[in-house]
């Protein structure tokens, strides 16, 4: 595991930490920054961790150093994390050894902030720190008490032993699905009527995105399939991107060859109108009448296949969520079923919460409760995961 300590008076508490990851069986590769240098000697992390410590792009000349480090981690912490690595991260700076062996790996990544109350409560800060954890990255502290020049408040490290903990957290969970070809849906259907109008619902892909976004930090191949009018995806897995329930459809059976699961998170429109006009229909000629006729049921259609792929679907209710959500798992031949509650203020479609159970094929249900997206993603993997490992 990579451990990086950057420029503060708490990088003396990374050498504990040091003999603690050691001590829990960890090979510790130690990179520092410059200022770290300057507050505790590389020597001293050399003689705890049993490895060369490396501060520079070049200290390696028979490598590429900072690819050989990313490749070989399997977590990385930040510990002490300055405001200022913390702003590098947050935007991808990679102006020394440890900023770009981290802007390279994929590997989960823990930071303990450690810095003065000020620039903690900065809001430049607080926006990085939100940054990273919306990127996954998990922050541990930092905790109130004496800082440095006898100031006290919220900045100080959080303890070794906290942040082991939140190591060996990320390490369980970090790779679990890599190997494992997922394909996610993600977002709304758009189902013409004319050339510019159409019938379609809320959905911004959030959800989806969380899932694509989750399962690829945990090592898998990810193809998403994203309809149109989306929040911007997330970096890394493949996109394709289509408009029309039939387009999913198309996209979803190709994608879904020889993968290992396929979460269905798009709110594919049910109906479609049975014929689309060639011209803008006019609104002079009156209110047209639209009969609509059923998509494809995607999901329904890879349950029926039974092909020992693990098949995740969603479910928008309003009412008598837990028994309209078994019936569709056992009627799509589903093993995992999210249902969702729709139509309560501040969850849902476009929020960042959903109110939401999880439902299984095997009976064992994690209960309606609020989750962040994010949170619901990391269950759900954990879930494919579990289910893949069998
Ligand atoms: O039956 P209902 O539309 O509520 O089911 C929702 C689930 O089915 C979602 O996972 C959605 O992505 C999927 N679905 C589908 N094809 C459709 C409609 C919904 O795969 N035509």
């Amino acid at each position: 595991m990579l451990l990086g300590v950057t420029g503060g008076v708490a990088a003396y508490k990374a050498c504990f930490l040091t003999r603690l990851l050691s001590g829990a069986g960890a090979e510790v590769q130690v990179v520092m920054t410059g200022a770290a240098a300057r507050f505790v000697g590389p020597d001293t992390f050399a003689a705890l961790s049993g490895r060369p410590v490396y501060t520079e792009l070049w200290d390696d000349p028979g490598s590429v150093l900072h690819v050989r480090l990313a490749r070989e981690a399997e977590v990385a912490v930040v510990a002490p994390a300055t405001a200022n690595v913390l702003a590098k991260l947050a935007v991808g700076i990679a102006d020394d050894l440890l900023t770009s062996t981290l802007l390279e790996a994929r590997c989960p990544l823990v930071v303990a902030p450690a810095m003065h109350t000020g620039m903690w409560e900065q809001p430049a800060t607080r926006a990085n720190v939100a940054t990273l954890l919306e990127r996954g990255v998990r922050v541990v502290g930092p905790a109130t008490g004496p800082l440095a020049h006898g100031d006290e408040g919220v900045g100080r490290l959080a303890e070794p032993e906290e942040i082991l903990a939140a190591v060996e957290e990320a390490a369980a969970h970090g790779r679990d699905l890599a190997g494992r070809r997922l394909v996610v849906t993600a977002g709304p259907t758009w189902e013409p009527i004319d050339p510019v109008r159409f019938v379609g619902n809320r959905s911004t892909g959030r959800m989806g995105f969380a899932v694509a976004k989750e399962a690829w930090d945990r090592g898998a191949d990810v193809t998403l399939v994203v309809g149109p009018g989306t929040v911007e995806p997330p970096a890394g897995p493949r996109l394709v991107r289509v408009t029309t329930a039939e387009e999913m459809r198309a996209a979803v059976l190709a994608a879904a060859e020889g993968a290992d699961a396929v979460v269905m998170a798009a709110a594919v429109a049910d109906f479609r109108p049975e014929r689309v006009a060639g011209a803008k229909l006019k609104k002079e000629a009156g209110p047209p009448e639209l009969r609509l006729v059923p998509t494809p049921d995607i999901l329904s259609e890879l349950g029926a296949a039974r092909s020992g792929r693990v098949l995740v679907g969603f479910a928008a209710e309003t009412d008598d969520l837990e028994g309209g959500g078994r019936a569709k798992l056992d009627a799509k031949g589903l093993d995992l079923l999210v249902v969702n509650e729709v139509g309560r203020p501040g969850t849902g479609f476009g929020s960042d919460t959903n109110h939401a159970a999880i439902l299984s094929a095997t009976g064992e249900d994690s209960p309606l409760r609020e989750w962040t997206k994010r949170e619901l993603a990391a269950a759900l993997c954990d879930r494919i995961a579990a289910l893949l490992a069998r």
